[in-house]
């Protein structure tokens, strides 16, 4: 029924259109659609975007040969050619050795007791991590967080590092051998000291991951109250090693509602101001509300777990699509407050997982193919950078969010979800454009950088296609 309604109407516009050949230009002239950006009202300052390469993922790009290797990082890290990733995410391993893709822990060995000297072990590769970590260091990144999935198997009540299993020491955790709280803290701060020696400064630490979810790989459960115990240890530690400048974040929930929920724990246990970060992941519930706290808040795992490898732009607006991830964003930013997003793995090899969608870059033998959800991420990092200030905008239809950057420079982000092209004039209040860039993104365009019209009164004009997202960054020369 609905069916036949639609083709009895466009067959009325069709013979409405024919019976005026002449009333209508061939290519009507687009009044463009008018954004209006006000840095005077002021949200959430940005982290910015990233990825990880836990799981001897990063192993992926060490074994590349030149020149790949050095295209794949530039496609990662790059603010020329790529996306200009500003995060990168390690995974701290817990397992005994490096067997599957599991990462292996710098303390294989129970030292006895909580009490008595670890004999820690470095490898000098962390799982292919540090390599990863030094060229995002040369490419500029500043932001290196360290994520423990778990503690060693020896500090938890399963004697596990996977199955889930508590820290032993935490409310509810008793253990024969003891109170390890302390223990996992020291352990924390060698790894952050390893890395500070290998010249990789690691600014944020995190000691759970996913702990709602007990998983046959490396996984520790925990409550945000447990969790705040644990922080409660952790910050004086850190300090202790004048590493307090390290950002502790938690808990990495499979969703926002357990994240929320842990949150909500460590701040009724007064732990709150010792955060750093709330962070959360979205597989199991969506970023749906913002959280009202002083620490800032990341998305710092999220993928399309259940599609087949796909590298496109628009297919079917399913999860694996780019222009999904770039409306991931958005609603992250602008309905989380968000100062951070992250993906999960940058990288991954065709076997693992059946060739699933969790990844940006599939890296098969030596070749490599690029998804456009990383060109989704460029759209944001590549010009929303560290420490930009995201501002209000006014008009149109789109999804926009604007940014003012350090350097005074001035972001806005526009998703056209639409069908039809649009063309788009953008204007900063008090703010006159000297010089003006975009970039497009979608089925044809990766990044592509298409010079707007600049107006006299400084605002900037282009065309974004449909269903396609248009970056602006606008410079003044004053
Ligand atoms: C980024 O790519 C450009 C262009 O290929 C290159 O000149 C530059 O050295 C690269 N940046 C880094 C940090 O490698
Ligand atoms: C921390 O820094 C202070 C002052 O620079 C120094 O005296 C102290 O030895 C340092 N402690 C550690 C554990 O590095
Ligand atoms: C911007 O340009 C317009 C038109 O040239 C001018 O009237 C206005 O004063 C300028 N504003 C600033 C902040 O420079």
């Amino acid at each position: 029924m609905q069916l036949l309604s639609f083709l009895a109407a466009s067959a009325a516009i069709a013979s409405s259109a024919s019976a005026h050949p002449s009333s209508k230009p061939l290519h009507p002239r687009q009044a463009a659609t008018k954004i209006t950006v006000d840095r005077s009202r002021k949200f959430q300052t940005m982290d910015g975007f990233g990825f990880s390469g836990a799981f001897q993922r990063a192993n992926l790009i060490l074994n590349l040969a030149e020149p790949k290797r050095t295209e794949v990082l530039d496609l990662l890290f790059n603010t020329t050619n790529g996306a200009g990733f500003t995060i990168l995410r390690n995974g701290i391993g817990s397992s005994v050795d490096s067997r599957s893709d599991w990462m292996n822990t710098i303390l294989p060995k129970s030292p006895g007791s909580p009490t008595a000297e670890p004999q820690y072990v470095w490898d000098g590769k962390d799982s292919g991590q540090l390599f990863l970590s030094q060229q995002a260091v040369k490419y500029g990144v500043k932001t290196i967080y360290g994520d423990a999935w778990s503690a060693p198997g020896f500090m938890k009540t399963n004697n596990n590092d996977a199955n889930g299993g508590s820290l032993c020491g935490v409310s509810g955790a008793r253990c024969n051998s003891g109170d390890w709280k302390q223990a996992y803290a020291n352990y924390l701060v060698k790894y952050i000291q390893l890395y500070q020696q290998e010249g990789v400064p690691v600014t944020h630490i995190g000691f759970l991951n996913e702990p709602d979810l007990s998983t046959s790989y490396a996984s520790m459960l925990s409550s945000g109250a447990q969790a705040a115990e644990f922080i409660k240890v952790l910050s004086p530690t850190l300090a202790a090693a004048n590493l307090s400048h390290v950002g502790i974040i938690c808990c990495e929930n499979t969703g926002w509602q357990q994240t929320t929920q842990a949150f909500n724990g460590i701040k009724s246990s007064g732990a709150e101001s010792l955060l750093s970060v709330v962070a959360t992941h979205e597989y199991t519930s969506r970023i749906s509300s913002a959280l009202s706290t002083p620490a800032h808040v990341w998305q710092t795992e999220y993928s399309d777990l259940n599609g087949r490898w796909s590298t496109a732009w628009y297919s079917n607006g399913g999860a694996g699509d780019g222009l999904t991830w770039a409306n991931n964003i958005y609603t992250g930013i602008v309905t989380g407050n968000l100062n951070a997003y992250l993906w999960w793995v940058g990288i991954q090899d065709r076997p693992t997982n059946n060739n699933n969608n969790e990844k940006l870059i599939l890296i098969d033998g030596q070749n490599y193919q690029v998804s456009k959800r990383l060109w989704a991420f460029a759209q944001y990092s590549r010009t929303v950078r560290p420490g930009a200030v995201r501002v209000g905008t006014s008009g149109g239809n789109f999804r926009t969010t604007a940014f003012v950057n350090v350097d005074g420079s001035v972001a806005v982000n526009i998703i056209n979800t639409g069908t039809g092209a649009a063309t788009v004039s953008v204007a900063v209040t008090g703010f006159n454009a000297t010089s003006a860039t975009s970039y497009v993104t979608d089925n044809s365009n990766d990044f592509t950088e298409k010079a707007p019209t600049l107006a006299a009164d400084g605002s900037a004009t282009a065309q974004v296609p449909g269903r396609a997202m248009i970056s602006f960054v606008l410079r003044s020369g004053m």
